[in-house]
């Protein structure tokens, strides 16, 4: 270009010196006009492309495990870059932070879960986490009775905030329940007034007569549940039953089931001859079934430990009406997750340690 406008410059001129000069300066004037109106566009046009190539990779790196929002404006024009970063603010932007129970179905069964509560250090926490898994659950109403003398503010807030149908009672457990003379354990088990208290409210609140389906559990609130649990046990006729882990020292402790799908007896170390060695959060009732035998409660006094279940039970059914679910009892779907006893493994006890079953 320079050398094209110097012999225009030539070409057009005579013999003139200063005319010649000042042409030769011209070029060089125009020269420097020319590269720097080139030049600086696309030095700036370099300059802001590469500025947006590098600024999300600074906001990447600066940023790990940072807020991931903040950044996302800049990093959205180069998509290689912040694949990731949007991935997460996907996750962040969803509304349902937390949500409401699934809608009430005319159909289902309803799950009346029972749980006894007592104040406690952690009793918040634990009764949080089980009203997190209640939430799952279709058709699913939840009796909490507590052992105390009132419903306390804390419960009742509890229970109005987690959007569940429920039912709050409370019962106090005596301190020295003792009859004159008696001599045996004075002591009442933790949650057995309780439970008791919501079979009595369940029979008065629904008619013998009445055709509503239901299913009752007792979920205590410090074990973990699985939610096929729940759809397990809907189908229950008159008692259904399942393994539970971390319990009386197992892994497990499970019903034996035959080749006929039939119970016949019980996995257990801890006397496995009692008439139904199961622990509470391992079966469950149909409602008719509570219905038709308002005798059946549990025992207060002179239960020996394990015998609590037991006592409910055999004024229910045989052994011969329990219906096994969890895949035949083969599959773990609720854990103790406080455990008071170290868990042994069972090892050398024939029939107890099944490789197959997952826990
Ligand atoms: C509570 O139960 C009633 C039926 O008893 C039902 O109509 C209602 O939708 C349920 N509410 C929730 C939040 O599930
Ligand atoms: C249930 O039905 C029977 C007759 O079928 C009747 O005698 C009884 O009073 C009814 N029970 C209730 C609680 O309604
Ligand atoms: C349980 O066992 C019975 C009898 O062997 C069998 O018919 C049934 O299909 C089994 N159920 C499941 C869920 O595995």
């Amino acid at each position: 270009m320079c050398s094209a406008v110097l012999s225009l410059g030539f070409s057009l001129s005579g013999n003139e010196e200063l005319w010649v000069q000042s042409v030769l300066e011209m070029p060089k004037r125009r020269d420097i006009l020319a590269i720097v109106l080139i030049v600086l566009p696309w030095t700036l046009l370099i300059t802001v492309w590469h500025q947006s190539t590098i600024a999300p990779l600074l906001a990447v790196h600066k940023d790990d495990g940072g807020d991931s929002q903040r950044d996302l404006a800049a990093g959205l024009d180069s998509k290689e870059y912040c694949l990731s970063e949007r991935d997460i603010v996907e996750v962040v932007r969803t509304e349902y932070v937390y949500t409401r129970p699934p809608p009430w179905s005319d159909t289902l069964p309803t799950i009346h879960v029972i749980t006894p509560t007592y104040s406690r250090p952690v009793q918040k926490a634990e009764l949080t986490r089980l009203a997190n898994t209640l939430l799952h659950v279709p058709n699913l109403h939840w009796i909490l009775v507590e052992d105390s003398q009132r419903r306390t503010p804390l419960i009742t807030r509890l229970l109005r905030d987690t959007g569940l149908n429920y039912t709050h009672l409370n019962v106090e457990t005596p301190r020295n329940y003792k009859l004159r003379g008696d001599m045996r354990d004075p002591r009442i088990p933790r949650g057995t007034m309780q439970r008791n208290l919501a079979l009595r409210w369940l029979r008065e609140t629904f008619n013998k007569n009445s055709s509503q389906p239901g299913i009752v559990y007792f979920a205590d609130d410090d074990n973990t549940y699985s939610l096929e649990l729940f759809e397990e046990m809907r189908s229950t006729r008159k008692v259904s039953v399942w393994p539970v882990a971390f319990v009386g020292g197992l892994r497990y402790e499970s019903p034996r089931v035959n080749a006929a799908g039939k119970v016949y007896g019980w996995k257990t170390v801890f006397d496995p001859h009692r008439p139904f060695a199961i622990d509470m959060a391992g079966f469950a009732v149909n409602l008719r079934l509570i219905l038709h035998r308002p005798q059946a409660y549990f025992k207060l006094r002179g239960v020996k430990g394990g015998y609590q279940e037991s006592s409910l039970l055999r004024e229910l059914v045989t052994l011969n009406d329990l219906e096994p679910k969890a895949a035949n009892c083969t599959k773990i779907l609720v854990w103790h997750t406080r455990t008071e006893k170290p868990v042994l493994v069972n090892e050398g006890k024939k029939g107890f340690t099944d490789p197959n079953v997952e826990i």
